[in-house]
């Protein structure tokens, strides 16, 4: 079945952070027509096992398939980590599949060669050492450094990433000795562009602090440019925001990730 320009852009996350990278992809492509889905009912994945991870996965890809999404992108490092290669196979040649991790790698091969960089994420993104394997096939000298920062995510979808708590959260992640002296520092987690700004401050901006959302938005446009799969802006359809287990409060948190609160749908993945 061939791959058509007006299909849909699928992506997914474990919840609503996926949506720092869906309001990107909007905001480069806003002619495209978006499906979401956050696996609510199974969220966080940051703390789950690969085997789960991907079984969630792979079902969330069904479900973009079965939309005829012409590209499939993983908006969850954790899941971006734990079943990219799975969900790439599953898929084949039915959709273009894409993840938050390569993208920055690909980034980081251009901007900081022989550079010490710093990675922090869910236990799960930096458990896999997935990035690690990455830019260590790179063989561009840069060293990596890892930390787990299991508390920022809930942290932030709590409502709590502008007090003072979380100055003092974010500081004392940052200050352990695995990240001294870096030149970078990968925002390994969809929730963390809402706190770029504390961790800018906090490296007075003398560290480049990578936005996943904005690299992986502008690689997907520029490959759908280049394979002549842009939608037509009259082909554009309403974008839908599915959701595995609804509550009020997950549609209230979409203003914190999306910008604008918006209506989600229950589409359960197991009944
Ligand atoms: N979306 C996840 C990620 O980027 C963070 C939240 C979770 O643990 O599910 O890793």
């Amino acid at each position: 079945m061939a791959i058509k320009a007006q299909a849909p852009i699928g992506i997914f996350d474990s919840g609503i952070g996926g949506l720092t990278v869906a309001r990107e992809v909007k905001k480069w492509l806003p002619d495209e027509q978006i499906i979401y889905f956050g696996d609510t009912a199974h969220l966080p994945y940051g703390d789950k096992s690969t085997a789960a991870i991907q079984a969630y996965s792979i079902k969330i890809a069904d479900v973009l398939i079965q939309q005829n999404c012409k590209l499939i992108l993983i908006a969850c490092n954790s899941a971006s980590a734990a079943a990219y290669d799975l969900v790439k196979a599953y898929v084949a040649s039915k959709a273009h599949v894409f993840n938050v991790i390569d993208p920055v790698v690909n980034y980081l091969r251009e901007n900081h060669p022989s550079q010490k960089v710093g990675l922090i994420g869910t236990k799960q993104t930096v458990g896999s050492g997935v990035y690690l394997q990455k830019i260590n096939a790179l063989n561009a000298g840069i060293q990596l450094k890892s930390l787990a920062t299991p508390l920022l995510a809930p942290m932030i979808e709590e409502g709590f990433h502008l007090e003072n708590i979380s100055n003092e959260i974010v500081a004392s992640y940052l200050s352990q000795p695995a990240l001294s002296d870096i030149q970078a520092l990968v925002l390994g987690c969809t929730h963390y562009p809402l706190i770029k700004k504390q961790i800018m401050d906090f490296y007075k901006g003398a560290v480049d602090l990578i936005d996943a959302s904005e690299t992986v938005a502008q690689s997907v446009a520029a490959f759908l440019g280049y394979h002549q799969l842009l939608a037509k802006k009259a082909t554009a359809k309403e974008d839908r925001f599915l959701v595995s287990d609804y509550t009020v409060s997950f549609e209230e948190t979409t203003k914190l990730f999306f910008g604008k609160q918006i209506r989600l749908q229950k589409y359960p993945l197991w009944e």
